[in-house]
């Protein structure tokens, strides 16, 4: 089986070509071999590889950065996974893409379901959808697995900036009025794996660990877990305006996933844990 990986350089991509390993041959191209930003390329790739399945861990994820590079965003968000859902139903095989808690409005404290209505605060969030829209109705066998807080070991992402500002700062200031679930991106691909092998039926899930938390109560973990002593100060997402609004609320009900796979997904803290231990081993 030829599994077509994009984006292994990413957080997801570099666990996932791990993950993956055991189903087939991976064709995984780098930027430098592909430029995802170029359809032609893509078509023309996809012609020479003809893929058995398709897994998706390509973005464009620069959250601020979308706003003034919306077509660049709107590329690889929404243009590449319409153009890679309509190869796949023509061709007739799976694709598995990744989207993020960003498509929902972020207002209330409920956990969001996958028929939840979208409403995203930024141009990142509403590429993000746009991709999603494309695949559901390209006929496609798809799956869709929607993540937050995306964290791994490599990388560049919360849990390790927190490290490295906790080597030169003995106080940080950390909004504690956005929720959400931090998910390692090493789960992310161990699901993935479990859902390909399983023939988990075609549609779009939450994927993330159980349970919520702030930011600040994210750091004060990571840095209790560490062993650093750093003063954690909590601030409104007010204090810290940003180029993209950020939704408040990301906790995601995870219902759905756990019930088709007949699974019980850790919780973030476990998550924690692990993911911290294979950084600090490194
Ligand atoms: N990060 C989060 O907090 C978060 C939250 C929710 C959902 N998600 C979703 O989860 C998925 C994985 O995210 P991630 O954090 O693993 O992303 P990431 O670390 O930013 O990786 C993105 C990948 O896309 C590749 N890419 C981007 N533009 C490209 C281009 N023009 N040509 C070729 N490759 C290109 C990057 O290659 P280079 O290394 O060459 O740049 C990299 O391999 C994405 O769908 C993302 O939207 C992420």
């Amino acid at each position: 089986m030829n599994i077509l990986l994009l984006g292994k350089t990413g957080q997801l991509g570099f666990e996932l070509q791990r993950t993956l390993s055991p189903f087939g041959r991976i064709v995984a191209p780098a930027r430098a071999e592909l430029d995802l930003a170029n359809a032609q390329e893509v078509s023309d790739y996809l012609a020479q590889v003809r893929p058995n399945i398709i897994v998706n861990a390509a973005a464009w994820t620069a959250v601020d950065a979308a706003e003034t590079q919306q077509a660049e965003a709107k590329r690889l968000n929404a243009d590449l996974p319409e153009q890679l859902a309509k190869y796949a139903a023509v061709n007739n095989i799976r694709l598995v893409h990744y989207s993020s808690d960003y498509v929902y409005s972020g207002a209330g404290i409920i956990p969001w379901q996958e028929n939840s209505p979208t409403a995203p605060l930024n141009v990142y969030g509403e590429t993000k959808l746009q991709g999603d829209e494309a695949i559901q109705y390209s006929g496609s066998d798809y799956l869709i697995f929607r993540t937050s807080w995306v964290y791994s070991a490599r990388g560049k992402n919360f849990m390790k900036t927190m490290l490295h500002l906790a080597e030169s700062k003995s106080e940080l200031n950390i909004i504690s009025d956005q929720f959400g679930a931090p998910t390692p991106a090493r789960l992310i691909a161990q699901i993935t794996a479990l859902a390909i092998h399983s023939k988990l039926k075609t549609g779009l899930y939450h994927l993330a660990p159980a349970g919520q938390i702030s930011w600040y109560g994210f750091a004060k973990e990571i840095f209790r877990l560490a062993g650093k002593s750093i003063k954690v100060n909590s601030i409104q997402t007010s204090d810290y305006p940003t180029l993209a609004i950020r939704p408040l609320n990301s906790r995601m009900d995870l219902t759905k996933l756990q019930q088709a796979l007949n699974i019980q997904l850790p919780n973030w803290q476990n998550q924690l844990e692990l993911t911290l231990n294979e950084y600090l081993e490194q």
